[in-house]
């Protein structure tokens, strides 16, 4: 089989004939495949914590879509729930922990664990993918950035505002630094596992740094991710997508991460200015995938050119919605393919 390194390549910032692509959230409801698998099963728990299952819906969209990346099948929130705080996954309404974090008892009671003991299902699963992948593509494994994983564990669901986590940074920044350390220390052993387990590049979900204003998003998000980067920079390269964090890309410009993940709203070229050198992944606007056949190849190509003048892997601004074909899927990703800037 030939193998495809075209992603690995670009994320080193190495040249590549073409612009590699995959998309975030590609393994899931998108796919008539994920949606039967997912049918017959209790719910979306059984589906992370059972390795040979989550191994086959990582598969699903290299098969499927012909990305040229595979992204372990999991959540961010299973690091919360490896700590000792365990999340539900409500159908149609997403995650929800029924124990919250107030105070600073409930930060002593988190433990740090060892990423074997309490998330070997997920080293599990990406041992049985990268196997069964056999080179065909690069395996990505991923965390949630310790700002996202505390905005979870303070508000219990997802929110509009999040209120009580950004209120938390006013009330007791000595309790927020606290559950942040313990969070970096947990993401840490778990990605550093990751790559021993077969991930070839890591990349971390900062979903809610947008929030943030950005004198506090330096405070409790990016001085975090940084020592993320730091300690995984010498294993392998690490992507930051940091949705809305535009202003904080001197920030990740100035870490050891290779690569910075766009979402729609950012312009690809100033990012370039601001940190060169980096590989830049993103920023279809996931709507633009709405369009006919015809749309999609013409917003695609648009996209492309944005990025023109340094190392790109094309993706959308954020994860597919759940509600769009994979048809037009395809085309987006058969645009990037045939392009040549
Ligand atoms: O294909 C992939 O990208 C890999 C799998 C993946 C999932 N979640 C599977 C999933 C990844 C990388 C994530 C990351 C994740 N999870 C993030 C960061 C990325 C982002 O989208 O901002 C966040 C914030 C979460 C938390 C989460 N998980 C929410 C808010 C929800 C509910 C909303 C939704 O999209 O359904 C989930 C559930 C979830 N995670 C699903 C999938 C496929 C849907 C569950 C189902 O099958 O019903």
């Amino acid at each position: 089989m030939t193998k495809n390194d075209l992603f690995l390549r670009a994320a080193r910032g190495e040249s590549v004939e073409r612009t590699p692509v995959w998309l975030m959230r590609q393994a899931g409801r998108i796919l008539p495949e994920y949606r039967a698998l997912r049918g017959q099963l209790s719910g979306f728990k059984e589906l992370v914590e059972t390795p040979a299952l989550a191994s086959e819906v990582t598969i699903q969209p290299v098969d499927a879509l012909d990305v040229d990346a595979a992204i372990i099948f999991s959540d961010i929130l299973v690091v919360p729930d490896a700590m000792g705080l365990p999340y539900e996954m409500v159908e149609a309404r997403g995650p929800l922990f029924p124990n919250v974090i107030k105070t600073a008892a409930d930060v002593d009671r988190l433990s740090i664990p060892d990423p074997e003991d309490k998330l070997g299902y997920v080293l599990e699963a990406l041992r049985i993918t990268k196997k069964a992948l056999n080179g065909r593509v690069p395996l990505i494994g991923f965390a949630g950035a310790p700002w996202t994983l505390l905005a979870y564990m303070v508000e219990g669901h997802g929110s509009k505002t999040f209120s009580k986590a950004r209120g938390l940074l006013y009330t007791d920044p000595k309790l927020a630094h606290a559950l942040l350390a313990k969070i970096t220390a947990t993401t840490i052993a778990y990605l550093q596992a990751q790559v021993a387990a077969g991930a070839q590049v890591v990349q971390v979900f900062d979903s809610w740094a947008g929030t943030l204003p950005p004198a506090h998003y330096r405070e409790f998000s990016s001085r975090y991710i940084s020592e993320i980067c730091e300690a995984l920079a010498p294993l392998v390269p690490v992507t930051v997508f940091a949705k809305g964090a535009w202003f904080a890309v001197e920030d990740f410009a100035a870490m050891p991460c290779r690569t910075i993940g766009l979402d729609w709203t950012e312009d690809p070229a100033a990012v370039r200015r601001a940190a060169p050198g980096k590989t830049l992944q993103g920023n279809l606007d996931p709507c633009a995938l709405y369009g006919t056949p015809e749309q999609v190849r013409d917003a695609t190509e648009a996209m492309l050119r944005q990025f023109a003048g340094g190392p790109h892997i094309a993706n959308l601004g954020h994860g597919v919605y759940p509600d769009t074909n994979p048809e037009r899927v395809k085309v987006f990703v058969q645009t990037v393919k045939g392009f040549r800037g």
